[in-house]
């Protein structure tokens, strides 16, 4: 199919059917080009971090499939700004319909969507956001980060302000818009409150880093620490590996709260070893396929989706563990 030509095609095609008088299938595309009407997509994911993203990654899969009418090229940038900004610049060369961008980072897109507006390719982003001009792209279908943070933030006020906890944050990568938004809802939840935040350093939204940056925590300020706030599930539960090994008990001698609610998470949950966890819904694909669709046929799309978040404790974990989807 033709980039982003898709309404005028099909009027073209109706037009070229009447004169003809030829109502059957002609065998040719909606391009008359003699070529297939497959929408040719590249997506750039920002890499495979952890659980929430490969339920991501599946999720898009499962959705720009060819069953649905795609050809999906796809490419995780290891987390690595430049290289997902490269292989948006592929897509472009590749002469794709449309591309979908999960953005590591929020800045520094300016450049390559501009280049990708001028190609004709329209974009869409999912899960985080940008800092560019929404000119640039054509709509965008992700989740409240900032209230995300604010609910996590409100439950550490509930449970610790007016006891003079100390707090350790673990932040998600740094310059994301996930990691941005929920600091600030967080931050502004817990305002005013008696509660001390000893620290907050970035574990990339990895188990690894969640553990390694834990460890530091735990070797400055040892047996002080009353809860810890990891802006993910996985970085929670490598900071739990570092808690048992220091001989304290996640849950109880330190409260945890993440944010995801993927099955690993959940089940540390359902076990007593996270105390909260607000979801960020990972099932995005059908509604980026459905906007490429959409804005390949020229309709007018919402420039945000945002999809709605819950949130559980121990008791609801262990209620929907079994049927949580991801
Ligand atoms: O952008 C969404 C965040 O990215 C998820 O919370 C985290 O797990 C992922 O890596």
């Amino acid at each position: 199919m033709k980039k982003n030509m898709l309404a005028g095609v099909a009027l073209l095609g109706a037009l070229a059917m009447a004169v003809s008088g030829c109502a059957g299938n002609t065998g040719e595309t909606p391009g008359g080009d003699g070529g297939d009407d497959v929408i040719k997509v590249g997506f750039a994911q920002t890499g495979s971090e952890s659980g929430w993203r490969s339920a991501n990654t599946e999720s898009m899969k499962a959705a720009f499939s060819a069953e649905n009418g795609f050809d999906l090229i796809f490419n995780a940038a290891d987390n690595k700004q430049e290289a997902q900004i490269a292989a948006v610049r592929s897509f472009i060369n590749q002469g794709v319909d449309a591309i979908v961008i999960a953005p590591i980072t929020v800045d520094g897109w300016d450049d390559v969507l501009t280049e990708a507006k001028d190609a004709g390719i329209p974009v869409i982003l999912e899960d985080r956001t940008v800092s560019a001009s929404e000119d640039l792209y054509a709509s965008w279908v992700g989740l409240d980060f900032e209230q995300e943070g604010r609910t996590a933030g409100e439950w550490v006020k509930e449970n610790f302000d007016g006891k003079g906890a100390n707090l350790v944050i673990l932040e998600g990568t740094t310059g994301s818009s996930a990691a941005l938004d929920r600091a600030t809802g967080f931050g502004e939840a817990i305002e005013g409150t008696d509660i001390n935040v000893l620290d907050s350093q970035t574990g990339d939204f990895t188990r690894d880093g969640g553990k390694k940056v834990m460890e530091g925590y735990l070797q400055k300020y040892g047996s002080d620490i009353d809860v810890l706030f990891a802006h993910n599930d996985d970085m929670g539960l490598g900071a739990l590996d570092a808690i048992k090994a220091a001989g304290l008990t996640p849950g109880t001698d330190i409260q945890i709260v993440t944010i995801d609610a993927v099955k690993d998470g959940m089940t540390a949950l359902a076990n007593g070893e996270f105390n909260f966890i607000v979801e960020c819904n990972p099932l995005l694909g059908e509604k980026a396929a459905d906007l490429v669709k959409a804005v390949l046929a020229g309709d007018t799309v919402e420039k945000k989706t945002i999809v709605p978040d819950q949130s559980f404790t121990q008791e609801q974990a262990k209620e929907v563990l079994d049927s949580r989807p991801y």
